[in-house]
């Protein structure tokens, strides 16, 4: 596996941090950075008819920093002009791709066309992507699922289309949308895409070890890999999937770098919004990231019911002391590799439930 070039953007290494919503929103995106080994952001998936509406929300979600680049503005819809439009303020903003989203499941994005939904309406879809193409001047991407339904697997069909719109990157979790997140994606639909397009082809879909990547990569050819879900659990996966593509011994970080690395996101996470948020994005991450730890589940509970930013910064300090003093903490189990349960393209803590929750706590 080697680098690849979207036009003359170079994905180097061809790891790619893969969209979503409600995590790969400044602050995340930043944190596995910074890390290493991340050779394309993807921004969480923006909504068209918020952007071209002006909404506050939807602006603010285009924002990246210099650090994170090079950036893809990943936009949703399900209207051509919409799109369009959208797609020209993605590149004013100084995105670096624009990447559209044919893969959302949640129903409300389907109804409106946007997300899978456009895997069902593939003249639709093709309108899209040539008034983009019409429209803007960075190269046009795109994220796909197989299919909509198992009776309906059209993702080879729809990448061929896409190449002849002047696509220039496909992105494909090898899930239908009527899947969901259940099963495992399928990669051999991914390797066909592969096949079937000269353009560059990245496959997704639960890569949480170097060595599953390695073998999806060897099966499929693809030039790059997405992963999402994994980061959360390890920030460090795409550096040891880097070390390892040439030819390292995978980076392994001590205890205290798993304890800086929650601590510098609680930090970003506060310096950007509202200290609720905060809290809940950092009980979003952490309750991923202690998989695999030491008394991690009840670390999590403690996390959970922390409702102050010292309560919280008090309760990592307490967890990462116990265990670099070697002893245990809580019961001392360390889970099994955990299943990807945390599946859904919405916000996964939206804050009217935060803020419900805290009323009720405080
Ligand atoms: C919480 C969450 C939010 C997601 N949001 C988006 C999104 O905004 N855009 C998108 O294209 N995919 C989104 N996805 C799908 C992921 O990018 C990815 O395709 C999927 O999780 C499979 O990859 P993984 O097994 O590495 O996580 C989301 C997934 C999750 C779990």
């Amino acid at each position: 596996m080697k680098p690849f070039k979207i036009r003359d953007i170079s994905i180097d290494p061809p790891l790619i941090l893969s969209p979503m919503a409600g995590v790969t929103a400044y602050t995340f995106p930043l944190l596995i950075k910074r890390r290493g080994g991340v050779g394309l952001v993807v921004s969480e998936f923006i909504s068209v008819e918020g952007l071209t509406r002006h909404n506050p929300k939807s602006k603010r979600q285009m924002r990246f920093d210099e650090e994170e680049r090079p950036y893809a503005v990943q936009i949703f819809g399900g209207k051509a002009d919409r799109m369009a439009m959208g797609a020209e303020m993605a590149q004013e903003i100084g995105a670096d791709i624009l990447d559209v989203n044919c893969g959302c499941p949640a129903p409300k994005v389907v109804k409106n066309g946007g997300g899978s939904g456009l895997l069902r309406t593939p003249e639709l879809l093709e309108t899209i992507l040539k008034e983009i193409k019409k429209t803007i001047t960075i190269p046009l991407t795109l994220k796909l699922r197989t299919g909509y339904s198992d009776a309906s697997i059209n993702v080879v069909d729809i990448a061929k289309m896409a190449e002849q719109c002047g696509v220039e990157h496909i992105q494909v979790h090898g899930r239908t949308r009527d899947q969901g997140y259940k099963g495992l994606a399928n990669w051999d639909l991914i390797r066909q895409v592969k096949e079937a397009v000269t353009i560059p082809v990245s496959g997704n879909g639960d890569i949480t070890t170097i060595e599953y990547g390695m073998n999806k990569w060897r099966e499929t050819g693809v030039d790059g890999i997405l992963i999402g879900r994994g980061a959360m659990q390890n920030p460090w996966i795409f550096r040891q999937f880097a070390d390892v593509l040439a030819g390292n011994e995978p980076y392994q970080p001590d205890l205290t770098e798993k304890k800086d690395v929650l601590l510098e996101f609680f930090s970003m996470c506060r310096e950007e919004m509202a200290e609720i948020v905060a809290l809940g994005k950092m009980k979003q991450l952490a309750g991923q990231f202690t998989k695999g730890l030491v008394g991690g589940a009840q670390f999590r509970q403690t996390l959970y019911h922390s409702h102050s930013a010292d309560e919280i910064l008090d309760n990592i300090t307490t967890y990462f002391e116990t265990l670099e003093s070697r002893e245990t903490f809580g019961d001392g189990v360390i889970e099994a590799d955990s299943d990807l349960e945390f599946t859904t393209c919405e916000p996964p803590v939206p804050i009217e439930v935060l803020q419900r929750e805290m009323a009720v706590t405080n």
